[in-house]
């Protein structure tokens, strides 16, 4: 197998995979309507339920689309009646009120400080002190602009006690940071091939209770393509997608899958909070500062506070890092001027210690430490 040009990808995916997945992909043609392309569908997605849930109780539903996909589907598709509350706390938050919106759901939002953990006994008065019935509420988990672990454990006790049907978006913590769907009361989780899972970019996917897909909708669809019950019916009695599935990503999956098994979840995660820490450590060392506290921390993603330093300039940092080989990603915060490292993907504490050193000698370039 020809060894291919490694990337150091420091964005929050798609993230570094290794060329066992990247082969994976180069396959002999296949019509997706094949029954033998329906098994590999059905492998991927009870693996992919059996990450976080039971495959009795919970099942997958994909799509081909970016991660957004899946938490457009659970938004557009699970409303029956009742209002909705998002915790909006991070852009990936404010993306989800921007969903609720655009389809016109009946929704509201609870706004939390973008590195603070949630007040968890405002969340529960807000709930209860609503004027209308709360049915749904909708949550990611580790907010990606931050890198805020939110404790989704604690937000579903909530919700079981108030009858509250809880969504999580999961997209950058699902197959790193351990998910129990059933002990922390979830009922529809979003996440994609090409974060954790160190997978292609190109499939989203819906994890769901099997009673909750079960239930009769008493309202009309208001999405298509994007319709979750459609996607899970037609998926049970066919084996196949309603629409044109991304065939090599799911062949590149099914490899992703295979390791992130082989190496273990919880080991994984070991992997990413070394090289965590490894980056925490070196970041002060530069005399730069992150945004939240380890304690909340996510240790898969971190937003930086940019130099404050006249010759400062993120592309022309970026620029520098990408020629030799790591890529960086810009901040989401409107607050304050932050660039975003992620330390996910087919990568080890020694490749966060190659881009600290190059960050050192960018540091030096434009004069940052004569500034301070
Ligand atoms: C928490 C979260 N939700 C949703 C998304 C959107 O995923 P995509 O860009 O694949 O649509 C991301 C992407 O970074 C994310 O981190």
């Amino acid at each position: 197998m020809r060894k291919i040009k490694r990337n150091i990808l420091l964005n929050p995916g798609p993230a570094t995979t290794t060329d066992t997945v990247k082969y994976a992909q180069v396959v002999p043609d296949i019509c997706p309507r094949e029954d033998e392309f329906g098994h590999l569908m059905q492998f991927v997605s009870s693996e992919l339920t059996s990450l976080v849930a039971d495959i009795e109780q919970y099942t997958t539903i994909l799509f081909g689309g970016s991660g957004t996909a899946a938490v457009e589907s659970i938004l557009s598709s699970v409303m029956n009646d009742g209002v909705i509350v998002i915790i909006n706390n991070g852009a990936y938050g404010k993306r989800m009120c921007e969903i609720a919106e655009a389809y016109q759901l009946d929704w509201v939002e609870f706004l939390s400080p973008a590195d603070k953990p949630i007040q968890l006994d405002q969340l529960q008065l807000f709930i209860q002190k609503f004027p209308r019935t709360v049915s749904y509420l909708a949550v990611v988990h580790n907010e990606t602009t931050t890198g805020l672990l939110n404790d989704i454990e604690t937000i579903g006790s909530i919700c079981k006690e108030n009858k509250i049907i809880m969504m999580v978006d999961a997209m950058s913590s699902y197959a790193a940071i351990p998910i129990q769907m059933s002990k922390m009361n979830i009922s529809y989780l979003a996440a994609s091939s090409n974060k954790n899972l160190q997978g292609m970019a190109g499939v989203s996917f819906v994890i769901a209770k099997k009673g909750e897909l079960g239930k009769e909708k008493k309202t009309k669809p208001i999405n298509y393509y994007l319709n979750l019950y459609c996607q899970y019916k037609h998926f049970n009695e066919t084996g196949q997608m309603r629409f044109t599935p991304p065939v090599q990503t799911i062949y590149a999956l099914k490899q992703a899958i295979l390791e992130v098994k082989e190496e273990g979840v919880k080991e994984r995660y070991e992997r990413y909070s070394q090289a965590w820490e490894t980056l925490i450590a070196g970041i002060s060392r530069l005399g730069l500062k992150h945004l939240v506290a380890a304690k909340h921390h996510s240790k898969v993603i971190t937003a930086i506070v940019e130099p404050t330093c006249v010759a400062y300039d993120f592309d022309s940092m970026h620029d520098y890092l990408y020629a030799n080989g790591i890529t960086i990603y810009p901040g989401k915060l409107n607050y304050l001027n932050s660039f975003r490292v992620a330390n996910i993907g087919d990568l080890t504490k020694d490749d966060i210690e190659l881009f600290l050193t190059f960050m050192e000698k960018y540091l030096q370039s434009i004069g940052f430490y004569s500034a301070n």
